[in-house]
């Protein structure tokens, strides 16, 4: 295998399975990584336009991009396609792009003539450090998210940093978001050293980039070998996703930026149960806002609650929400609607 110097290589067990997150590895290596034949790439039009170089000896499937495209649909396209190509099951899927072309190949693999392996080149700050790692594919139903999907691990997960230089501001900002989620869960050195680096990490400063992915990569990769069917821990990984969807789905704001209010809301949540410092969730408030983050829910709080009664996570009328006891630890509580609902206004 022929790895860049500065590559790094974290593996992800479950059960037999390893996974390999290869950090920092160049696209132009990846054929190093794929079988010799029967490989097919599942990409995004735009992703496709910028990269198309590298791909262009296999058979491409592209689609659209947007979180409208993450639906049953595409799927169905994308599986179509497979035929088309003649895929059997010694054939290899490769999704290229951000967290929606992951979730979508992925799934398609993961289904198709009943699983093909698949691996991901990661190229957005989000998937790379969240929606890539971890064998959670699945995609939207009726415009709910994540409502149909899989636990399947990828192979590999090939993460270029210099892909990012491409990225809207926007869609790189948003990244963080998961970011600071993992590091408000795990990790407060994490927490802090983000804060103190901010600045050099929206300039793309590599080091900066290479610590942040790595630190958020490695917590995730310790979650999913403790509990990859989030029958547990794993569900801490969704902190400020039970808001955050339910903004997600009625603002189409990306979701990174929706996971940003999403934990804000949380996070107050949390001191209004007694259980986060105000201090620590300004602190929270305040890394948010220095990297570019939206804070404030711009819906009501009426609105967000009927959105969260279609979350896939509650069970009956109770939810398993996220809370924090301080920067780097997180706890699941059950909590009625009737409970949110009392406290929702004070949290928008
Ligand atoms: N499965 C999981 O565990 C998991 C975890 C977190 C998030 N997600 C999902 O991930 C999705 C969000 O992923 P995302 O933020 O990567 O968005 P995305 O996949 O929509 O990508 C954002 C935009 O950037 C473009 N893009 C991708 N790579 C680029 C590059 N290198 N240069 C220029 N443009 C590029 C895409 O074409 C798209 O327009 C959501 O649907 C979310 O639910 C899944
Ligand atoms: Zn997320």
């Amino acid at each position: 295998m022929n790895c860049t110097e500065r590559m790094e290589k974290i593996t992800i067990q479950t059960g037999n399975h390893y996974s390999s997150v290869l950090l920092g590895e160049s696209i132009s290596n990846l054929p190093a990584y794929l079988p010799h034949d029967r490989v097919i790439i599942v990409t995004d039009e735009k992703v496709n336009s910028l990269y198309g170089k590298y791909i262009d000896h296999y058979p491409v499937v592209i689609i659209g991009t947007g979180e409208n495209a993450k639906n049953l649909e595409t799927v169905g396209r994308v599986l179509s396609k497979f035929l088309e190509y003649e895929a059997d099951r010694s054939t290899f899927i490769l999704g290229f792009g951000g967290g929606i072309v992951c979730d979508v190949s992925g799934f398609a693999a993961s289904v198709y003539m009943r699983g093909l392996h698949f691996g991901f080149v990661s190229s957005t700050l989000l998937s790379q450090v969240d929606a890539s790692v971890g064998g959670k594919n699945g995609v939207n139903l009726m415009g709910y998210k994540n409502m149909v999907g899989v636990f399947r691990q990828p192979e590999f997960v090939l993460c270029d940093y210099a892909l990012l230089r491409t990225l809207d501001r926007q869609e790189f900002v948003a990244g963080f978001a998961e970011i600071i989620k993992s590091a408000m869960i795990r990790d407060s050195a994490l927490f802090d050293y983000f804060s103190r680096s901010v600045k050099d990490a929206l300039q793309q400063d590599p080091e900066v980039i290479h610590h942040l992915v790595k630190g958020s990569v490695q917590i995730k990769a310790s979650v999913v070998q403790t509990d990859e069917r989030e029958r547990g821990e794993r569900r801490l990984l969704n902190f400020g996703h039970t808001f955050g969807h339910a903004i997600e789905k009625l603002t189409g704001m990306i979701h990174g930026e929706a996971i940003g209010i999403g934990m804000v809301m949380a996070a107050r949540l949390s001191v209004k149960l007694g259980y986060l410092s105000s201090l620590q969730m300004n602190a929270l408030v305040k890394v948010l806002r220095d990297t570019g983050l939206p804070t404030e829910a711009p819906v009501s709080e009426k609105e967000i609650l009927m959105a969260m009664h279609k979350d896939k996570k509650k069970e009956n009328d109770r939810i398993h929400f996220v809370l924090c006891d301080r920067i780097g630890s997180a706890f699941t509580k059950q909590l009625t609607f009737q409970e949110i609902e009392n406290d929702i206004h004070d949290l928008c």
